[in-house]
């Protein structure tokens, strides 16, 4: 019997090694004759760097090098672009000249030959500046706003019929602005990288979403070949999206590696974090939706506006949700970009969409107020046969069961509809409720499967799991595919010399890195069809391959279970080398041309406020996500309840605050950027909508990482709305806004 092991709560097969410190990351990769660099980051937000007088940290003890861009080697910086990388602009080049373009960016590095030396001369260097005055205010009058350059699918302008006449016209209208502050990712893990140069080739140990770009792209910034660079990452302690792109620190540790001719050591420190390796950019939103007074919409505008770095374009998906979520005749979305003397933002969970969503969520449920309709019915009532904005069906959409099934469970029949109308002493209570929704994505992915004489598997990808569970829902995959029990499967990531493999991002791992899998092992089985074919004492020889099936990983006559040769058999009977076939799968084009793909979920949201002390707490939340097939609850379920601690945040708590006189972070530190802790983290409950999707990939998966982050956000902001009858519109929600009640 096949094991079934696809949709079983296996615990991680790496659990053990992350509690007992076995597993390793970046950092602790230690070198023999390693050294530490130390970046030393700009004090100033804008401007050009006049000195650097390194004389009192040259004499220090220990100080092996010190880098700026008066003695850096001239870097190639060849031209290259992953798909992950801004469309327009070009990578921060690092070193190469005296201009600082933003707050924090790298201006020299100090080596030694420990860390705390490294740091003694770091702060003994004296650089001076010629300071100009940076814009990093996306409303400051002299900002300008661009149109982005095209990016993909997403286009910075869409629409569907006139929606501003429509929005004129209606009977209700709601018209909004939101204003949702910049965030830092600030995983547990700091960036980190080992580098370490033999003859011309680099090896990098180094945190990274994206080992086989991170290879590519430094081997272009170097000028030196793909092949010559190995970046290694088989543990990322959480990442959010902020070790998708290759950031300077990762050039400078190998330039200085190669300065000096040993191993260097660059651990960015959590300060730095909050300036040189992106962040969810701040944006500014209006939506305006119109509708008749039975609830039917008629209009929606969303008109979205994100900050970006003066030299890279960065693009999410922040209106794109608009145009498909509700059924409407009537919709215009535009997206613009205003540069900012800032580094360049990244994606951070759920990037855009969560956003983007934020707006269009919160409006509704304004929406739903001045109708005086429950928000669950006002979505029902719009909710569309077909994806109306790319004209094409969805290849599943199951939004309404998970309201359905959310709002049994969450209870939100007992919700009274006027706000502040719910009460538990002297706080108040309020129910709040919103649409998650991520796109299935699929990039190309490849992975290598190898059969060995002892009948076990070994599956190599150059995946990445920063938290996820990769390791362990891959082996399910193939273990389920090869008919073995998960402990007969050993599988490797994180290496760019294994198959390359997209992003750890856009919740696509499963989808990519999983077809590959299963495709990889469906095609060492027929390669061992193929060797028992030709072994005349196998009772495969000579019988076509559909008379033959694999039953629990012995090959057999179909339904003759005395027939049957095992993996190890056919293996040692062909001399006993390995079966190995490496295989690169993409979404089958015909479906992604016909289906729009989508993984939805509704959010249900519990909270209190202190009257008094505008305090918003969360109390309990639910969301219920269909995503296709969950391919390991367990992990799923864990996925899920980081996502919504990460909306939480999002809502209530995350901020990165800068300095409007030199774009400084003035809460670059984890005291002052406020994270949920336990005390914030109420009951969550997660539950799954289940969904057979046959369109999106031969697993079914969709994709869970993001859309758990998606909703949580306009959920708790309508919940405040509901428990205070104020509508904020900032992120995050704080206090001050909550006083006076
Ligand atoms: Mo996710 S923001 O694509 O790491």
């Amino acid at each position: 019997m096949n094991p079934q092991v696809i949709g079983k709560p296996l615990p991680r097969v790496d659990g053990r090694a992350k509690v007992t410190g076995a597993a390793r990351y970046a950092a602790e990769f230690n070198q023999p004759n390693q050294t530490y660099a130390v970046i030393v980051s700009s004090t100033i937000g804008l401007g050009r760097i006049t000195a650097i007088d390194a004389t009192a940290s040259e004499r220090l003890p220990g100080v092996l090098a010190i880098i700026s861009h008066l003695n850096a080697p001239r870097l190639p910086y060849n031209p290259h672009k992953a798909g992950i990388d801004p469309p327009d602009g070009e990578r921060l080049h690092v070193f190469q000249d005296d201009a600082v373009r933003f707050y924090g960016q790298p201006v020299a590095l100090v080596v030694a030959d420990t860390l705390d030396r490294a740091e003694r001369a770091a702060s003994a260097l004296r650089i001076t500046y010629e300071a100009q005055q940076p814009i990093v205010d996306p409303r400051d009058k002299q900002a300008q706003r661009i149109s982005p350059a095209a990016y993909g699918r997403l286009e910075a302008d869409t629409g569907r019929g006139d929606a501003d006449a429509a929005f004129e016209s209606s009977p209700v209208t709601v018209d909004m602005t939101t204003d949702i502050g910049r965030q830092n990712h600030h995983p547990m893990e700091p960036h980190a990288a080992i580098a370490a140069w033999t003859g011309d080739r680099l090896t990098l140990w180094s945190k990274s979403q994206f080992v086989a770009n991170e290879q590519a792209e430094i081997a272009a910034i170097f000028g030196i070949a793909r092949e010559n660079v190995q970046v290694i990452c088989p543990f990322v302690g959480g990442a959010f999206g902020t070790s998708l792109r290759t950031w300077s620190h990762v050039t400078l540790g190998a330039m200085a590696a190669r300065r000096i001719g040993r191993p260097v050591k660059l651990v960015l420190t959590r300060r730095q974090m909050s300036f040189t390796t992106g962040h969810r950019p701040r944006t500014l939103q209006r939506v305006a939706i119109g509708a008749t007074r039975d609830g039917s919409l008629t209009s929606i505008i969303h008109e979205g506006t994100a900050e970006t770095s003066r030299f890279e374009q960065f693009v999410e998906a922040l209106t794109s949700c608009t145009d498909f979520m509700y059924s409407c005749p009537n919709v215009r979305t535009s997206y613009r970009l205003v540069p900012l003397d800032t580094g360049t933002p990244t994606y951070m969970r759920g990037p855009g969409e969560s956003s983007g969503m934020y707006a269009l969520e919160t409006a509704l449920d304004e929406l739903a107020h001045k109708l005086g309709m429950d928000p669950i019915e006002l979505r029902r009532r719009n909710e569309p046969k077909i994806d109306e904005g790319a004209n094409k069906p969805f290849s599943s959409r199951s939004l309404m069961p998970c309201y359905d099934l959310g709002a049994e469970r969450f209870g939100w029949s007992k919700r009274t509809p006027e706000p502040r109308s719910m009460r538990d002493g002297r706080l108040l209570i309020g129910m709040g409720t919103a649409t998650a929704t991520y796109p299935a994505l699929q990039f190309p992915a490849s992975a290598r499967a190898r059969l060995r004489a002892d009948g076990t598997a070994e599956i190599e990808a150059a995946a990445s799991d920063m938290g996820p569970g990769t390791y362990t829902s891959m082996t399910q995959v193939a273990a389920e595919t090869l008919g073995i029990p998960v402990d007969r499967v050993s599988f490797s990531l994180g290496r760019s010399d294994f198959p390359p493999a997209p992003p750890h991002g856009g919740s696509q791992t499963m989808a990519a890195v999983g077809s590959a899998i299963r495709a990889a092992c469906l095609a060492v089985q027929d390669q061992l069809i193929e060797r028992a074919a030709a072994n005349p004492r196998s009772p495969a020889h000579n019988i076509g391959k559909d008379a033959l099936e694999w039953v629990g990983g012995t090959l057999r006559r179909k339904g003759i279970a005395t027939s049957g040769q095992s993996y190890a058999e056919i293996v040692a009977a062909a001399g006993g080398v390995p079966v190995e076939a490496t295989v690169n799968v993409s979404r089958d084009p015909e479906a992604a041309d016909k289906y729009s793909m989508h993984a939805f979920g509704a959010v249900f949201v519990e909270i209190s406020v202190d009257p008094d002390l505008g305090l918003a707490r969360v109390r309990r939340a639910l969301g219920v996500y269909s995503a296709g097939r969950i391919v390991n609850p367990r992990l799923a379920r864990s996925q899920c309840l980081g996502g919504m601690i990460g909306g939480i945040g999002m809502a209530l708590m995350e901020h990165t605050a800068l300095d409007p006189r030199d774009g400084r972070p003035v809460n670059a530190h984890m005291a002052e950027y406020l994270l949920p802790v336990n005390l914030d983290i109420p009951h969550l409950d997660v539950a799954f909508v289940d969904e057979v999707d046959p369109h999106v990939n031969p697993l079914g998966a969709k994709g869970l990482g993001e859309i758990s982050l998606v909703g949580m956000a306009p959920a708790i902001a309508n919940a405040v709305f509901h428990a205070t009858g104020r509508r904020i519109h900032e992120l995050p929600i704080r206090i001050e806004h909550l006083l006076g009640l």
